[in-house]
């Protein structure tokens, strides 16, 4: 098949390498000629694990193509994507700017034969039908088309195995024919097909989403009792899980959730909810209790570091990813910047987005030990694999007051104790030395 893709950044990139090591015919649409060249010459920009590779291999093989003019991959493809972002405008409502401005480029570009159109950037729920009437108002007159949604559930970090072994693939339509093209498409991918309307499969993307930013502030609310009460948020939920309709995945105490979508997709299904006089109090409390955990852990720190030069270790939203967007990592850094501190920051991947944020404001380090160096305390704010393991006496040896905060319970307790660190955790009792 031929297939468009607008848009080359985690969802739009990831689709297009894997589409076309299936052996598709890719076309790939962006808007700036500097990041266009960069593609071709095998760059994905983004980091992803895999995805270089990914990317270098198909463009070698002839399946992918990069370009800024629609006309060249529009007219000759079976299905179009629209992978652009949705970001949240400041009333939690989605921004759908790009979205219907990239249909409007499509529309009149549509062939005499069938395409099928379909919006994996995530949309609330009615938008497609949006994206159906401004396309038959602005298409050509002999164009066929079909809308379908088919909205995207990879995970950033690992992103290429999640869309080749998808849990599931949603195709939203009310033209079989776009159905089976779609289904056609994603043949080689062994995850269930859940064929729908459009409105549920929009729905479908909002509602997982939102499910797992609720199982994690319901985590974190429970920390908030342990700490308090005396008990092991692990322990509680670790005993919990284990029943079968419960759970422990995706229970994880810390600092809270961050990146591009649960929170833009949180504000925006309250957002609709308030558009169609749904009382969505129980998203609204996700959204409080994820603040309140950054304010409970900057609590801590405020309450209980001595010296103003503090390490941080972790700064994109999540591990693996160079995404920055939304991530605890920003609340964290700006409230310490406000209060006169002094930050030694480190990440694997997401200090080049640091820096253009924050330019000279911080002190960049290469390693988590420089970050470390000197400091009155190192705050854990992203749960790299390498700090899991870190050599923890010389940090000790390095600091200059031995104080770990840890906001996502990467250490045992009794480990800390015994290595001498005063080490304050979430939802645990703070070892002080
Ligand atoms: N990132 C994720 O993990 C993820 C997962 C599932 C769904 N989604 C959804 O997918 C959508 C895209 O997310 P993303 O993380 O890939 O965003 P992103 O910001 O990484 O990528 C958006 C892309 O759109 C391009 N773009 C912007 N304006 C354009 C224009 N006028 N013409 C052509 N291209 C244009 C940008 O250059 C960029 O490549 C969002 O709606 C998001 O909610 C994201």
């Amino acid at each position: 098949m031929t297939i468009t893709i607008v848009g080359h950044g985690y969802v739009g990139l990831v689709s297009a390498c894997c589409f076309a090591d299936f052996g598709n015919d890719v076309w790939v649409i962006g808007h700036t000629d500097e990041k266009l060249e960069r593609l071709k010459n095998g760059d994905p920009i983004i980091y992803e694990p895999g995805l270089e590779e990914l990317l270098k291999k198909n463009i070698k093989a002839g399946r992918l193509h990069f370009t800024k003019v629609y006309d060249k991959a529009v007219a000759k493809s079976d299905i179009i994507f629209i992978t652009v972002g949705t970001p949240p405008k400041q009333n939690g409502e989605a921004d759908l700017s790009t979205v219907f401005m990239v249909v409007q480029n499509i529309a009149p570009l549509l062939k005499k034969g069938f395409t099928v159109v379909s919006c994996k950037s995530t949309v609330p729920v009615g938008t497609n039908k949006k994206i159906q009437e401004t396309l038959l108002k602005q298409k050509r007159k002999d164009a066929e088309f079909a809308v379908a949604s088919c909205p995207e559930f990879l995970r950033e970090g690992s992103a290429i195995n999640d869309t080749f072994f998808a849990d599931r693939v949603v195709i939203g339509s009310s033209s079989q024919k776009a159905i089976d093209i779609l289904l056609k498409l994603h043949d080689p991918i062994p995850g269930k097909k859940v064929v729908t309307d459009l409105s549920s499969a929009e729905l479908i993307k909002y509602t997982a989403n939102s499910m797992l930013a609720v199982k994690i502030s319901f985590a974190n609310l429970i920390s908030f009792y342990c700490e308090k009460t005396g008990a092991d948020v692990e322990m509680v939920l670790d005993a919990v899980g284990l029943d079968k309709r419960i759970g422990r995945i995706f229970m994880d105490p810390g600092v809270g959730y961050g990146g591009s979508c649960f929170p833009k997709d949180v504000k925006a299904l309250i957002n609709t909810g308030e558009s169609l006089h749904i009382d969505a109090k129980l998203l609204e409390a996700t959204e409080n209790v994820n603040y309140q955990t950054r304010v409970y852990f900057l609590d801590k720190v405020f309450k209980n570091t001595k010296g103003k030069t503090i390490g941080l270790w972790g700064l994109s939203f999540k591990p693996n990813t160079d995404d920055i967007r939304f991530a605890p990592s920003l609340d964290i850094i700006e409230a310490l910047l406000k209060k006169g501190f002094t930050l030694q920051v480190y990440d694997q991947e997401g200090m080049e987005n640091i820096k253009k944020k924050y330019g000279d404001k911080l002190v960049y380090t290469s390693n988590p030990y420089e970050a470390a160096s000197n400091t009155d305390a190192v705050l854990i704010v992203t749960e790299w694999n390498e700090f899991k393991q870190i050599d923890l006496e010389k940090v000790k040896k390095i600091m200059k007051t031995p104080l770990i905060f840890d906001g996502r319970n990467i250490y045992e307790p009794a480990l800390m104790k015994k290595l001498g660190f005063t080490y304050y955790s979430t939802g645990r009792q703070p070892i002080i030395i």
